[in-house]
């Protein structure tokens, strides 16, 4: 097994996230879950931060430090939210904090992780993305421009890093059974099966081992890439 490596995932607490930390503690890493709010959950270490503030971000990533005795050298910036409406209806607001937090998010967190990295001369930067960042998603111009603007920061990150050993790649998954998909409309959930190839939806699990092998060693010459985990919905996109 390989030596085991320090991880932080935001937005870790529950969800995708959480599975993803999960994965990791299988595979024998040190693993820490950031969170803007709640406990973290049973057997984690875990600091509560808010990726939209940038004190918070280093404050979180300095405490995740010295708990786990060194630098990050894996970061999967997974937190992200949804305030979805048709575009003739949303507001600055509702368009201006989704793009806070998913895209400013990942942004303050690989800043503040890439320091650490830099030192180490070594680092996994997986940036959780979306299906519809690509694909495009009625009601969610907010939420899919800010995960399609995750492609050219995870690739400007390779061409500024890349020769130091680290990689940036982003996980764009489908439609996953968690609570921010159980929120969404019956007929909206019917419309997306009738697209997957797959016929199904996918537990989290699923894309958590997705990106536990982008953050491997075997995975050491991938970077800038997209990898859908979306029983094909978006296929050719
Ligand atoms: P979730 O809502 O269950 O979990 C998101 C986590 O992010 C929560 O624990 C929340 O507290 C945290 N968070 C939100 N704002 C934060 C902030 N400002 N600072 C720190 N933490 C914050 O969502 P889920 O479904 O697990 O999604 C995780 C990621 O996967 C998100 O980026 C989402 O956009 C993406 N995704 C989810 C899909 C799905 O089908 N569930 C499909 C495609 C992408």
């Amino acid at each position: 097994m390989a030596d085991p490596r320090n991880v932080l995932i935001t937005g870790g607490y529950r969800g995708i996230g959480l599975s993803v930390a999960q994965a990791f503690v299988r595979a024998g890493d040190n693993v820490i879950v950031v969170d803007r709010a709640g406990e973290p959950p049973a057997g984690m270490l875990g600091v509560s931060c808010d990726v939209t503030d940038t004190a918070s971000v280093d404050a979180a990533f300095t405490e995740a430090e010295e708990k786990l005795g060194g630098p990050i050298e894996v970061l999967v910036a997974n937190a992200g939210i949804t305030r979805d409406a048709l575009m003739m209806r949303m507001s600055d607001e509702d368009f201006d904090t989704v793009i806070d937090v998913n895209l400013g998010g990942a942004f303050r967190c690989a800043r503040r992780a890439s320091k650490g990295m830099i030192k180490l001369r070594k680092g996994r930067i997986v940036f959780i993305s979306s299906v519809v960042g690509l694909y495009g998603s009625a009601g969610q111009t907010n939420y899919a421009a800010s995960k399609s603007a995750l492609v050219g920061l995870a690739r400007s990150i390779s061409r500024e890093l890349g020769g130091r050993g680290i990689t940036a790649n982003l996980v764009a998954p489908g439609f996953i059974e968690t609570a921010m998909t159980a929120e969404l409309p019956a007929d909206v959930k019917k419309t997306y099966l009738a697209g997957i190839p797959a016929g199904r939806f996918a537990s989290p699990d699923e894309v958590a081992a997705v990106v536990r092998w982008i953050a491997s060693p075997e995975a050491s010459y991938i970077t800038g890439a997209v990898f859908p985990v979306d029983g094909g919905l978006g296929m050719g996109h």
